[in-house]
């Protein structure tokens, strides 16, 4: 007989594996597993959390008050375009909650970025899984060939995690211009990137833009990030958003952030020298590096598999993300954020000593 609670329990809910917390990383660890920006927020930003921080004891601004404002005009939307979440993976599962019911399809063009499948499966949605091409790049024909009466989304990472590519803007517009689905651009590493397709949502009455604070600006902590759509649309979201989805706090460290986009790009223009030069060094090790328009490498490595050198690096507290077997890929692939230049070369210099006691056990 199943427990009490067990019997209680939503078999949606059910069906999830439980969160596992992985291992307690020291402060001197190299963390180079989630995507992370290495520098520390810019000055203006650690001001204005201090000077916040005496208003806690108020709830902040239901929908974001100046914050939706300052966005508007950062991204030349109008303010009643934007919404924001606490993270975008707030704005993926309030997207899914708002359009997709028990039965619908939702499209993604896979490798991708697995809440998109996580968030459809929870609302009962069906994850209508289209494999990307050898580039990872999408190919609009193999989406249109999924593409039923019954789909409801199209979710496309641009660039793409884990994969670090950009799809072109003449490839979205075909999509955009053959579907009437809602089709959710997710420009997560937009400032890195350099590439939006923000202008068309005037054009396209279906096209979503996600945006986000925790990479370019370099506040995943802070958990903030913003959608771009049409009126319509943002009207449906913040209908079921929750009431206070982001807090004070956010509030003021993305208006602050904004007001101090210097800074950002010198960190942009850092890590995309760092990138280069860390991509070079893992291709001298023997690894194939993708093309990456993110703060990330996609990477493949023949010698190992994935999960025997990210084990070993845990080891050493240098920690990547392992792809192998994961969403169609084989036992070798791997996510490495691009750290500060003495990050990188730590684990560079892991990388090497692993290979020589592998070559001399
Ligand atoms: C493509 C993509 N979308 C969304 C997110 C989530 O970002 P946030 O920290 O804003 O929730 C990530 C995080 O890695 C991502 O890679």
């Amino acid at each position: 007989m199943k427990s009490t609670i067990e019997s209680l329990v939503n078999p949606q809910v059910l069906s999830l594996p439980p969160k596992q917390a992985g291992p307690v990383k020291s402060p001197s660890s190299i963390r180079l597993d989630k995507g992370e920006l290495p520098f520390a927020p810019s000055p203006l930003v650690i001001e204005a959390l201090g000077r916040e921080l005496t208003q806690i004891n108020r709830y902040p601004e239901i929908m974001g008050g100046s914050l939706r404002t300052k966005l508007a005009q950062y991204t030349q939307a109008s303010t009643d375009q934007i919404i924001l979440g606490n993270g975008s993976d707030d704005l993926i599962e309030l997207i899914l909650k708002v359009f997709v019911g028990p039965g619908d399809e939702v499209i993604l063009p896979s490798p991708t970025f697995f809440i998109y499948q996580f968030a459809t499966t929870v609302v009962g949605g069906l994850p209508v899984i289209v494999p990307r091409n050898s580039q990872f790049d999408i190919e609009v024909e193999d989406i249109l060939a999924r593409h039923s009466p019954k789909t409801k989304i199209i979710f496309l990472a641009n660039p793409n995690n884990p994969t670090a590519n950009l799809t072109s803007r003449e490839k979205i517009i075909e999509l955009l211009e053959k579907v009437d689905s809602l089709v959710v651009v997710d420009e997560c590493y937009y400032e890195i990137a350099a590439a939006t397709v923000a202008d068309l949502v005037d054009i396209y009455p279906n096209l979503l833009i996600l945006r986000s604070f925790s990479k370019s600006f370099g506040l995943a902590g802070i958990r903030l990030g913003y959608a771009i759509a049409n009126k319509e649309i943002i009207d449906y979201l913040y209908r079921l958003a929750q009431l206070f989805p982001v807090s004070r706090l956010a509030l003021v460290a993305g208006e602050a952030a904004l007001e101090d986009l210097g800074y950002i790009q010198d960190n942009i223009d850092k890590i995309i020298e760092q990138r280069t030069l860390l991509g070079k060094s893992l291709e001298d090790l023997g690894f194939q590096v993708y093309p990456s328009s993110t703060n990330f490498l996609f990477a493949r490595f023949g010698d190992i598999t994935s999960k025997e050198l990210v084990e070993n690096l845990a080891r050493r507290e240098i920690y990547i993300a392992d792809f192998g077997l994961k969403q169609g890929l084989d036992a070798h692939y791997l996510r490495i954020a691009v750290g500060s230049a003495r990050e990188n070369q730590l684990l560079l210099e892991g990388i090497k000593e692993l290979m020589l006691s592998l070559k001399n056990p």
